[in-house]
Protein backbone atom coordinates (compact mmCIF):
# COMPACT_ATOMS: atom_id res chain seq x y z
CA UNK A 1 0.00 0.00 0.00
CA UNK A 2 1.50 3.11 -0.93
CA UNK A 3 0.62 6.54 1.38
CA UNK A 4 0.44 9.85 -0.38
CA UNK A 5 0.35 12.90 1.86
CA UNK A 6 0.34 15.66 -0.82
CA UNK A 7 -1.95 16.45 -3.39
CA UNK A 8 1.33 16.11 -5.99
CA UNK A 9 2.18 12.48 -4.54
CA UNK A 10 -2.00 11.70 -4.71
CA UNK A 11 -1.77 12.45 -8.49
CA UNK A 12 1.60 11.06 -9.35
CA UNK A 13 -0.26 7.46 -7.96
CA UNK A 14 -3.32 8.33 -9.99
CA UNK A 15 -1.79 9.08 -13.76
CA UNK A 16 0.44 5.74 -12.75
CA UNK A 17 -3.00 4.05 -12.68
CA UNK A 18 -4.52 5.83 -15.54
CA UNK A 19 -1.10 5.30 -17.47
CA UNK A 20 -1.94 1.34 -17.20
CA UNK A 21 -5.98 1.94 -17.60
CA UNK A 22 -6.65 0.55 -14.44
CA UNK A 23 -9.86 1.81 -12.34
CA UNK A 24 -9.86 3.44 -9.62
CA UNK A 25 -12.47 3.10 -6.48
CA UNK A 26 -12.43 5.90 -4.01
CA UNK A 27 -13.35 5.42 0.02
CA UNK A 28 -13.33 8.74 1.26
CA UNK A 29 -13.54 8.71 5.56
CA UNK A 30 -12.51 11.06 8.20
CA UNK A 31 -10.51 7.92 9.79
CA UNK A 32 -11.19 6.00 13.09
CA UNK A 33 -11.40 3.22 11.13
CA UNK A 34 -14.35 0.67 11.44
CA UNK A 35 -15.70 -2.40 10.04
CA UNK A 36 -17.86 -0.16 8.47
CA UNK A 37 -15.67 1.84 6.63
CA UNK A 38 -13.62 -1.59 6.04
CA UNK A 39 -17.06 -3.13 3.92
CA UNK A 40 -17.02 -0.19 1.75
CA UNK A 41 -12.92 -1.09 1.29
CA UNK A 42 -13.84 -4.68 0.38
CA UNK A 43 -16.64 -3.92 -2.17
CA UNK A 44 -14.56 -1.38 -3.74
CA UNK A 45 -11.29 -4.15 -3.85
CA UNK A 46 -13.93 -6.35 -5.35
CA UNK A 47 -14.94 -4.51 -8.24
CA UNK A 48 -12.18 -1.38 -8.53
CA UNK A 49 -8.61 -2.23 -9.78
CA UNK A 50 -6.92 0.24 -7.97
CA UNK A 51 -8.81 1.11 -4.19
CA UNK A 52 -7.94 4.56 -2.94
CA UNK A 53 -8.32 5.60 0.57
CA UNK A 54 -8.69 8.91 1.88
CA UNK A 55 -8.45 9.99 5.45
CA UNK A 56 -9.02 13.88 6.28
CA UNK A 57 -10.78 15.30 9.10
CA UNK A 58 -12.52 17.73 7.21
CA UNK A 59 -12.75 21.44 8.97
CA UNK A 60 -15.63 22.87 6.97
CA UNK A 61 -17.79 20.15 7.83
CA UNK A 62 -18.02 20.52 11.18
CA UNK A 63 -20.04 23.36 13.10
CA UNK A 64 -18.57 25.65 15.84
CA UNK A 65 -19.38 23.79 18.56
CA UNK A 66 -18.68 19.93 16.95
CA UNK A 67 -16.20 17.57 17.82
CA UNK A 68 -13.70 18.45 15.33
CA UNK A 69 -10.84 18.53 17.46
CA UNK A 70 -11.61 15.90 20.04
CA UNK A 71 -12.56 13.39 16.45
CA UNK A 72 -10.55 10.49 17.06
CA UNK A 73 -7.43 10.32 15.44
CA UNK A 74 -5.15 6.98 14.98
CA UNK A 75 -3.21 7.26 11.80
CA UNK A 76 -0.94 4.19 12.83
CA UNK A 77 -4.28 2.19 12.96
CA UNK A 78 -6.03 3.56 10.45
CA UNK A 79 -3.20 2.66 7.99
CA UNK A 80 -2.74 -0.82 9.18
CA UNK A 81 -6.95 -1.68 8.46
CA UNK A 82 -6.84 -0.68 5.28
CA UNK A 83 -3.64 -2.26 4.36
CA UNK A 84 -5.43 -5.55 5.97
CA UNK A 85 -8.54 -4.89 3.57
CA UNK A 86 -7.04 -4.65 0.61
CA UNK A 87 -6.55 -0.64 -0.54
CA UNK A 88 -3.65 0.45 -2.63
CA UNK A 89 -3.52 4.16 -1.89
CA UNK A 90 -3.91 5.67 1.33
CA UNK A 91 -4.27 9.52 1.13
CA UNK A 92 -3.74 11.14 4.33
CA UNK A 93 -2.87 14.69 3.75
CA UNK A 94 -2.54 17.36 6.72
CA UNK A 95 -4.80 20.49 7.25
CA UNK A 96 -2.07 22.88 4.59
CA UNK A 97 -2.57 20.66 2.10
CA UNK A 98 -6.26 20.85 1.76
CA UNK A 99 -6.23 24.50 2.70
CA UNK A 100 -10.46 24.12 3.74
CA UNK A 101 -10.05 26.80 5.99
CA UNK A 102 -8.35 28.97 2.82
CA UNK A 103 -11.12 28.36 0.11
CA UNK A 104 -12.40 31.63 -2.16
CA UNK A 105 -15.41 29.02 -3.00
CA UNK A 106 -17.16 26.49 -1.81
CA UNK A 107 -20.24 24.07 -3.03
CA UNK A 108 -23.65 24.85 -1.93
CA UNK A 109 -25.12 21.45 -1.49
CA UNK A 110 -29.10 21.39 -3.10
CA UNK A 111 -32.25 21.02 -1.73
CA UNK A 112 -31.80 17.48 0.30
CA UNK A 113 -29.45 19.40 2.88
CA UNK A 114 -31.59 22.01 3.98
CA UNK A 115 -33.47 19.89 6.33
CA UNK A 116 -32.85 17.42 8.97
CA UNK A 117 -28.85 17.29 9.29
CA UNK A 118 -28.73 19.95 6.91
CA UNK A 119 -31.08 22.40 9.05
CA UNK A 120 -29.55 21.29 12.57
CA UNK A 121 -26.03 21.76 11.31
CA UNK A 122 -25.94 24.46 8.77
CA UNK A 123 -23.10 24.55 6.43
CA UNK A 124 -22.29 21.28 7.11
CA UNK A 125 -23.33 19.37 3.85
CA UNK A 126 -21.67 22.43 1.68
CA UNK A 127 -18.51 21.26 3.67
CA UNK A 128 -19.25 17.26 3.08
CA UNK A 129 -19.60 18.30 -0.74
CA UNK A 130 -16.75 20.58 -0.71
CA UNK A 131 -14.28 18.00 0.49
CA UNK A 132 -15.41 15.76 -1.86
CA UNK A 133 -15.27 17.62 -4.95
CA UNK A 134 -11.71 18.08 -3.80
CA UNK A 135 -10.95 14.06 -3.54
CA UNK A 136 -12.39 13.43 -6.68
CA UNK A 137 -10.56 15.66 -8.36
CA UNK A 138 -7.32 14.72 -6.68
CA UNK A 139 -8.06 11.17 -7.07
CA UNK A 140 -10.01 11.10 -9.92
CA UNK A 141 -12.25 7.32 -9.18
CA UNK A 142 -14.59 5.82 -11.56
CA UNK A 143 -17.15 4.99 -8.64
CA UNK A 144 -16.74 6.12 -4.93
CA UNK A 145 -18.14 3.98 -2.10
CA UNK A 146 -20.30 5.25 0.72
CA UNK A 147 -22.33 3.99 3.52
CA UNK A 148 -26.23 3.80 3.71
CA UNK A 149 -25.86 5.13 7.53
CA UNK A 150 -25.40 8.45 6.05
CA UNK A 151 -28.35 7.85 3.79
CA UNK A 152 -28.83 12.09 3.99
CA UNK A 153 -25.04 12.83 3.07
CA UNK A 154 -25.83 10.24 0.05
CA UNK A 155 -28.64 11.73 -1.45
CA UNK A 156 -26.95 15.14 -1.23
CA UNK A 157 -23.64 13.73 -2.74
CA UNK A 158 -25.94 12.15 -5.73
CA UNK A 159 -27.16 15.76 -6.43
CA UNK A 160 -24.02 17.18 -6.27
CA UNK A 161 -22.55 14.83 -8.74
CA UNK A 162 -25.69 14.64 -11.01
CA UNK A 163 -25.78 18.51 -11.13
CA UNK A 164 -22.53 18.86 -11.87
CA UNK A 165 -21.89 16.07 -13.94
CA UNK A 166 -18.80 14.64 -11.78
CA UNK A 167 -18.09 11.28 -13.77
CA UNK A 168 -18.01 9.54 -11.05
CA UNK A 169 -20.10 6.51 -9.81
CA UNK A 170 -21.58 6.61 -6.35
CA UNK A 171 -21.61 3.16 -4.93
CA UNK A 172 -24.26 3.02 -1.38
CA UNK A 173 -23.10 -0.32 0.60
CA UNK A 174 -25.34 -1.56 3.53
CA UNK A 175 -25.16 -0.19 7.46
CA UNK A 176 -22.72 -2.80 9.41
CA UNK A 177 -24.20 -3.28 13.00
CA UNK A 178 -23.28 -4.27 16.21
CA UNK A 179 -25.09 -7.82 17.22
CA UNK A 180 -27.42 -5.33 19.19
CA UNK A 181 -28.42 -3.48 16.12
CA UNK A 182 -26.39 -0.29 16.69
CA UNK A 183 -24.76 1.20 13.77
CA UNK A 184 -20.66 1.49 13.69
CA UNK A 185 -19.45 5.18 13.75
CA UNK A 186 -16.47 6.07 14.67
CA UNK A 187 -18.60 8.31 17.43
CA UNK A 188 -19.28 5.58 19.37
CA UNK A 189 -15.69 5.23 20.64
CA UNK A 190 -16.78 8.54 22.64
CA UNK A 191 -19.77 6.30 24.51
CA UNK A 192 -19.29 5.13 28.26
CA UNK A 193 -20.10 1.49 28.94
CA UNK A 194 -23.62 2.61 29.86
CA UNK A 195 -24.41 4.94 27.10
CA UNK A 196 -23.25 2.18 24.64
CA UNK A 197 -25.23 -0.43 26.02
CA UNK A 198 -28.00 2.53 25.77
CA UNK A 199 -27.34 3.63 22.29
CA UNK A 200 -29.06 0.03 20.72
CA UNK A 201 -32.36 1.94 21.26
CA UNK A 202 -32.01 3.80 17.85
CA UNK A 203 -32.18 0.72 15.84
CA UNK A 204 -35.26 -0.39 18.40
CA UNK A 205 -36.73 2.86 17.71
CA UNK A 206 -36.32 2.58 13.74
CA UNK A 207 -37.63 -0.91 14.08
CA UNK A 208 -40.78 -0.10 16.27
CA UNK A 209 -41.16 2.63 13.33
CA UNK A 210 -41.07 -0.51 10.59
CA UNK A 211 -43.77 -2.26 12.62
CA UNK A 212 -45.88 0.80 13.22
CA UNK A 213 -45.60 1.50 9.42
CA UNK A 214 -45.66 -1.97 7.91
CA UNK A 215 -48.85 -2.63 10.06
CA UNK A 216 -50.91 0.60 9.31
CA UNK A 217 -49.06 3.11 6.49
CA UNK A 218 -49.59 5.36 9.09
CA UNK A 219 -46.83 8.22 8.74
CA UNK A 220 -47.76 10.37 11.80
CA UNK A 221 -48.00 6.80 14.25
CA UNK A 222 -44.72 6.06 12.76
CA UNK A 223 -43.02 8.54 13.43
CA UNK A 224 -44.89 8.88 17.32
CA UNK A 225 -43.63 5.35 17.59
CA UNK A 226 -39.60 6.19 17.20
CA UNK A 227 -39.88 9.14 19.21
CA UNK A 228 -41.50 7.52 21.98
CA UNK A 229 -38.84 4.60 22.23
CA UNK A 230 -36.12 6.82 21.70
CA UNK A 231 -37.61 9.24 24.66
CA UNK A 232 -38.52 6.37 27.12
CA UNK A 233 -34.34 5.47 27.10
CA UNK A 234 -32.55 7.30 29.97
CA UNK A 235 -30.40 9.85 29.04
CA UNK A 236 -30.86 10.17 25.72
CA UNK A 237 -32.54 13.16 24.18
CA UNK A 238 -34.31 13.27 20.52
CA UNK A 239 -32.86 15.58 17.97
CA UNK A 240 -35.59 13.94 14.81
CA UNK A 241 -37.25 10.50 14.66
CA UNK A 242 -38.75 11.44 11.05
CA UNK A 243 -40.41 9.28 8.29
CA UNK A 244 -39.23 10.48 4.80
CA UNK A 245 -38.84 10.36 0.97
CA UNK A 246 -35.24 8.78 0.72
CA UNK A 247 -34.14 10.89 -2.31
CA UNK A 248 -35.62 14.47 -1.48
CA UNK A 249 -35.75 13.42 2.93
CA UNK A 250 -39.14 15.99 2.44
CA UNK A 251 -42.39 14.03 3.45
CA UNK A 252 -43.09 10.67 1.43
CA UNK A 253 -45.39 10.46 -1.55
CA UNK A 254 -48.16 7.86 -0.84
CA UNK A 255 -46.99 4.87 -2.98
CA UNK A 256 -43.13 5.43 -2.45
CA UNK A 257 -40.45 3.75 -0.36
CA UNK A 258 -39.79 5.14 2.92
CA UNK A 259 -36.53 5.60 4.87
CA UNK A 260 -37.13 6.02 8.62
CA UNK A 261 -34.26 8.29 10.43
CA UNK A 262 -33.13 9.35 13.73
CA UNK A 263 -31.24 10.93 15.86
CA UNK A 264 -30.48 11.35 18.95
CA UNK A 265 -28.01 12.33 21.50
CA UNK A 266 -27.03 10.01 23.95
CA UNK A 267 -25.02 11.49 26.67
CA UNK A 268 -23.09 14.23 25.49
CA UNK A 269 -22.91 12.34 21.63
CA UNK A 270 -25.09 12.65 18.80
CA UNK A 271 -25.83 9.38 16.95
CA UNK A 272 -28.15 8.98 13.60
CA UNK A 273 -29.17 5.57 11.97
CA UNK A 274 -31.57 5.23 9.61
CA UNK A 275 -33.86 2.29 8.04
CA UNK A 276 -35.50 1.80 4.53
CA UNK A 277 -39.04 0.44 4.44
CA UNK A 278 -40.09 -0.75 0.65
CA UNK A 279 -43.31 0.69 0.01
CA UNK A 280 -44.55 -3.10 -1.27
CA UNK A 281 -44.36 -4.09 2.52
CA UNK A 282 -46.92 -1.62 3.97
CA UNK A 283 -50.30 -2.73 4.37
CA UNK A 284 -53.09 -0.86 2.52
CA UNK A 285 -50.36 2.04 0.69
CA UNK A 286 -50.55 0.20 -2.80
CA UNK A 287 -52.81 -0.76 -5.04
P1 LIG B 1 -16.99 8.94 7.88
O1 LIG B 1 -17.97 9.27 8.93
O2 LIG B 1 -15.61 8.51 8.27
O3 LIG B 1 -17.63 7.83 6.96
C1 LIG B 1 -16.97 7.43 5.79
C2 LIG B 1 -17.91 6.49 5.05
O4 LIG B 1 -18.14 5.32 5.84
C3 LIG B 1 -19.29 7.13 4.80
O5 LIG B 1 -19.71 6.86 3.48
C4 LIG B 1 -20.16 6.45 5.82
O6 LIG B 1 -21.53 6.36 5.44
C5 LIG B 1 -19.53 5.07 5.89
N1 LIG B 1 -19.90 4.39 7.13
C6 LIG B 1 -19.81 4.88 8.40
N2 LIG B 1 -20.33 3.99 9.28
C7 LIG B 1 -20.76 2.93 8.55
C8 LIG B 1 -21.40 1.70 8.88
N3 LIG B 1 -21.71 1.37 10.14
N4 LIG B 1 -21.69 0.84 7.87
C9 LIG B 1 -21.40 1.16 6.57
N5 LIG B 1 -20.79 2.31 6.20
C10 LIG B 1 -20.48 3.19 7.17
O7 LIG B 1 -18.89 10.34 6.04
C11 LIG B 1 -17.79 10.86 6.23
O8 LIG B 1 -16.78 10.22 6.90
C12 LIG B 1 -17.41 12.21 5.67
O9 LIG B 1 -18.53 13.03 5.65
C13 LIG B 1 -16.75 12.16 4.28
C14 LIG B 1 -17.69 11.55 3.22
C15 LIG B 1 -15.44 11.39 4.34
C16 LIG B 1 -16.41 13.60 3.81
O10 LIG B 1 -15.54 14.23 4.70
Amino acid sequence: MKLARSVNAARAEVGNAHDHGSSIGLVPTLGALHEGHVSLMRRARAVCDVVAVSIFVNPLQFGPHEDLEAYPRDEQRDATIAKGAGADLLFIPPPEEMKMDDLSMKISAGSPANVLEGALRPGHFSGVCTVVAKLFNILQPQLAFFGQKDAQQNAVLTGMVTDLDFPVGLIVCPTVRESDGLALSSRNLFLTEAERARAAVLFRALDAGRDVLSRSGDIERCEAAMAQALTLESHVTVDYARAVDPLTFETPSERADILLVVAARVGRTRLIDNMLVEGRSMKGRRS
